[in-house]
């Protein structure tokens, strides 16, 4: 297996320590591990930690976080997997409270510039998008097989695409000629049916934004890890997540506030709030971070305390 040796930037570092200043953390666990950048950051920060548990679908990405990991090789345990099953990884590990969960969730730069994975327009690769190598569903299906109304309904829920009509035709319009095979071939497609760029954005970014959260069902991934998490979060313990676009984010403030209201009627039956939210507004990167990594611009990092 080929290592890229392009180094992942770990985005806002800083903030996501300072949730943790001051806590004594036991047992962590890491639903999106990449390169393993923020879990290398804790690990100095925290030497009280005595199992850091990192999960990623990605196996090659594992494969890095275990070379960047090994000075605590005895307190690291990889997963390869999805993390909406964290109960199930918890559960075989016999552990019953976590004293933290971190979500970076979306792809990592390590990814996007592997051709092979299929995740950008601009590197020529297969249309995969797969995270997990051993996930069912491919770009390239997708693409090839859902009706014009499906690949519609796609683009314009998961990719915010406002012309996501004319992407869906373009797409059944190249396809009848040809199988769709390639990134290049799809982002070919999209630019010709939009014809003109729009502002600094790539046409085809959002359909292949679109595509991958479909591919690796990310939405329903991040909603339902969440909501798992929080069951098993010490007292006091803490939820972070950084996303990187508005669904994400809508999905994480959403899951964050039910868990923190209760209704007068569930307080009389005795109900509490699970969640103190301490994100009012979710943070963002500095200037000076995204002058430095221009992937920070779009992300949104919130975080919340287990009451
Ligand atoms: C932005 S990168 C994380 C970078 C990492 N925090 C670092 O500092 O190196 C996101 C990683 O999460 C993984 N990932 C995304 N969704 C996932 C999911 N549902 N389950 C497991 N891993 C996931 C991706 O494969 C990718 O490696």
């Amino acid at each position: 297996m080929s290592l890229n040796k392009k180094p992942h930037q770990s985005v806002m570092l800083n903030e996501f320590l300072s949730f943790f200043e001051g806590k004594k953390i036991s047992v962590f666990f890491e639903g999106t591990l990449g390169a393993g950048g923020h879990a290398k950051a804790l690990l100095e920060a925290h030497p009280e930690i005595e199992v850091y548990i990192g999960c990623d679908k990605d196996p090659e990405s594992l494969e890095i976080a275990k070379v960047n990991l090994a000075p605590w090789k005895d307190k690291v345990e990889l997963v390869q997997g999805d993390f909406s099953d964290l109960d199930v990884y918890l559960k075989k590990k016999k552990i019953k409270t976590v004293d933290g969960f971190f979500f970076d969730v979306g792809v990592s730069s390590m990814q996007l510039d592997k051709g092979h994975k299929g995740f950008s327009f601009s590197k020529e690769g297969p249309l995969d998008m797969r995270m997990d190598p051993y996930g069912d569903v491919t770009a390239e299906y997708i693409v090839n097989t859902f009706s014009e109304k499906e690949l519609g309904n796609l683009f314009r829920e998961y990719g915010e695409e406002r012309q996501w009509k004319m992407a869906a035709k373009a797409v059944v319009d190249a396809r009848k000629k040809e199988r769709i095979k390639t990134t290049t071939e799809l982002a070919n497609i999209i630019v010709e049916a939009f014809q003109n760029k729009r502002g600094k954005l790539h046409p085809a970014t959002l359909i292949f934004q679109a595509l991958r959260i479909c591919v690796n069902k990310e939405l329903d991934a991040l909603n339902m890890a969440l909501t798992k998490s929080i069951q098993f979060l010490s007292k006091g313990g803490r939820v972070g997540v950084i996303s990187f676009h508005s669904l994400e984010d809508r999905i994480v403030k959403n899951v964050f506030k039910d868990a923190s209201l209760v209704t007068k009627d569930e307080k009389k039956k005795g109900k509490a709030a699970l969640l103190h939210i301490l994100t009012k507004k979710p943070l963002q990167a500095t200037l000076n971070e995204i002058k430095f990594n221009p992937r920070s611009r779009s992300a949104k990092m919130r975080f919340a305390e287990k009451m």
